[in-house]
């Protein structure tokens, strides 16, 4: 949706092709600017933004406040103690209340009509920081990290293996728009939402593939993907999905039957020794570090794309 000048970030497939490496060029530009040093780069200067948080956070707290600051804004944590949008004041007039102090909102909530509503209601951008539904600063932080990695996105191909989650949604979405083969191997009964799929198949972008067979599926991946099994709001059913996910753990046997070409991608926060083994983690072909360390760029095009600037 596009309000004068203003761009929600919401959903990868909001953005074209070309919109998206756009961003990802623009993230590499700052990054290198921000890297050597350089602080006199300002665009945000004379900005705030107000970041909602409905659930827990480190990464995407710490690289927004830090990403905004750095490029001259003011940032405002609010956490789920704070404001409760929703419960002790509807979302509606959270959003025009806070549209009238800030220049922009990142908001990580648990529905994803919430987001929906917020953007709906504000004046100002919004950008999608997690919702149980997807999480579009991830995969683009991700998508960096591929670039500076494997040198593209387009042709390679990633195996997620685990929930399909809104991490999946998020990489469906980007296959929707950027041609490469996304696999998601997870248990029966774990499958990434049906529309969500179908969707990005329609779109005849990348190939896209859903099995339960994690073995199979990562032959030949340029990147294994993995996330928690139970994410934030499932923490109760954590003992019942690890029964569920034996045999969706990436160890080191997992990753030799991908071949030594591949990359190992895990957003973070991760349990060592349930979805991931500590060797796999550790090993030199992990880039989980970079791909953490992007977010705080990748946000800041994003940011910047959204403001118009
Ligand atoms: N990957 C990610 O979003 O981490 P946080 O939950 O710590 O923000
Ligand atoms: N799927 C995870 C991602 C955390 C960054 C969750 O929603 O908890």
């Amino acid at each position: 949706e596009e309000k004068t000048g203003y761009k929600n970030f919401l959903h990868i497939n909001d953005f074209d092709k070309g919109t998206i490496l756009k961003i990802l060029d623009r993230a590499k530009e700052v990054k290198a600017l921000l890297k050597s040093g350089e602080r006199t780069y300002l665009p945000f200067k004379g900005k705030t933004m107000a970041m909602i948080f409905a659930k827990p956070s480190m990464r995407t707290r710490v690289s927004f406040e830090t990403g905004f600051y750095l490029l001259g804004g003011h940032a405002i944590f609010l956490g789920p103690k704070d404001i409760e949008m929703g419960k002790r004041e509807e979302t509606r007039d959270v959003a025009r209340v806070i549209s009238r102090y800030n220049d922009i909102i990142m908001a990580r909530l648990f529905a994803h009509q919430d987001l929906l509503d917020l953007a709906n209601y504000a004046s100002v951008p919004v950008i999608n920081g997690l919702t149980d539904y997807n999480h579009p600063c991830q995969i683009m932080a991700d998508a960096l990290t591929m670039i500076e990695h494997i040198g593209q996105i387009e042709g390679t191909k990633v195996v997620y293996v685990g929930d399909g989650n809104n991490i999946v949604h998020s990489w469906l979405l980007l296959a929707a728009v950027i041609p490469f083969h996304f696999v998601c191997a997870c248990p029966k009964g774990f499958e990434p939402d049906k529309e969500t799929v179908e969707k990005a198949q329609r779109a005849g972008v990348g190939k896209i593939e859903i099995t339960n067979d994690p073995k199979e599926a990562v032959k030949g991946a340029d990147v294994v993907y993995s996330d928690v099994w139970a994410s934030m709001g499932q923490k109760e059913e954590a003992a019942y999905r690890r029964q569920v996910f034996q045999g969706f753990q990436v160890n080191e046997e997992l990753m030799k039957i991908a071949g030594p070409q591949a990359y190992f991608m895990h957003c973070l926060p991760a349990e060592r020794g349930v979805e991931v083994t500590n060797e796999v983690i550790e090993a030199p072909n992990s880039i989980v570090f970079p791909q953490a360390e992007n977010r705080m760029h990748a946000q800041n095009a994003i940011m910047l794309h959204s403001l118009g600037l």
